[in-house]
């Protein structure tokens, strides 16, 4: 099980383990060129593949997208058909790179909304990749935190029921192993692209100690160069994780 932040200090060092991205602000890239939205998101695919890339050669472990939250299904029909022919399209092409790159992918979320073949070529991709440890990346689709939270509270209380009885017993270490990324430390930096401020339902339990970068990229102009920014940007934060500084000065 891996370190929780309300409980202990993780160790920490200037380039973050785990890197949590929103990728936004494609539909805005594309209509200041006067594009259609589908455009930006698939100058979107160009720059999640830069960032794989750099997160690979940083020495990062983890790295999670925010491919598709549960909201987004209310965007209009013609957008979200269009994402998830990306995301098959983008799957059956990239899948035997990443793997010759050592990456492991997995995808978290409620994946019973996909199409089967979409999850075929989920399940296949992650099989295939399953023993890569050189970055291990994960796509949420389909995802939300709170869903997250909820189908866990679901698991944790099929398994062990007398919690209904004995309520006192429920603790963090009893639940995070149903969370969907139980198999992740919690992430040091998560950085969200196109200007806006906040977390949008993502990974809501595991950012609870998490850096926040905001930047006004756009993601599909997001880089390695923008990358390096916001490492710089972590390396120079204090965390202290509810503790003061001259506590966190006196650790090992
Ligand atoms: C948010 O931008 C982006 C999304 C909802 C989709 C993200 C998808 C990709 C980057 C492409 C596919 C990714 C993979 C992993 C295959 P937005 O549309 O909300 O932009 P806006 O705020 O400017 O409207």
């Amino acid at each position: 099980m891996s370190v929780s932040s309300t409980q202990s200090i993780p160790v920490c060092s200037d380039i973050p383990r785990h890197l949590a991205i929103i990728m936004d602000g494609n539909g805005r890239w594309a209509t200041r060129r006067m594009l259609p939205r589908t455009a930006g998101h698939m100058r979107g695919v160009q720059a999640v593949r830069r960032v794989v890339e750099a997160c690979g050669r940083q020495g990062v472990e983890y790295l999670t997208l925010f491919a598709f939250s549960s909201e987004n299904w209310r965007r209009p029909q013609e957008e979200v058909s269009l994402l998830m022919r990306l995301f098959v399209q983008t799957l059956e092409k990239e899948v035997g790179k990443l793997s010759d790159q050592g990456v492991r992918l997995r995808v978290v979320g409620d994946l019973r909304a996909f199409e089967p073949r979409l999850r075929d070529l989920i399940r296949a991709a992650e099989d295939r990749t399953q023993h890569n440890s050189a970055l291990q990346l994960t796509i949420a689709a389909n995802y939300g935190g709170r869903w997250d939270i909820l189908q866990a509270t679901r698991q944790l209380l099929l398994s062990r029921p007398e919690l209904l009885t004995q309520p006192e017993l429920l603790d963090e270490n009893a639940l995070s192993p149903y969370l969907s990324m139980a198999y992740a430390p919690e992430p040091d930096l998560f950085i969200r692209t196109g200007g806006e401020q906040r977390i949008s339902n993502f990974l809501i339990w595991q950012l609870a100690y998490t850096e926040l970068y905001f930047t006004e990229s756009y993601w599909p102009d997001f880089g390695a160069k923008d990358l390096q920014a916001a490492f710089q940007w972590y390396a120079n934060r204090e965390r202290r994780f509810g503790r003061t500084s001259a506590q966190i000065a006196l650790q090992p």
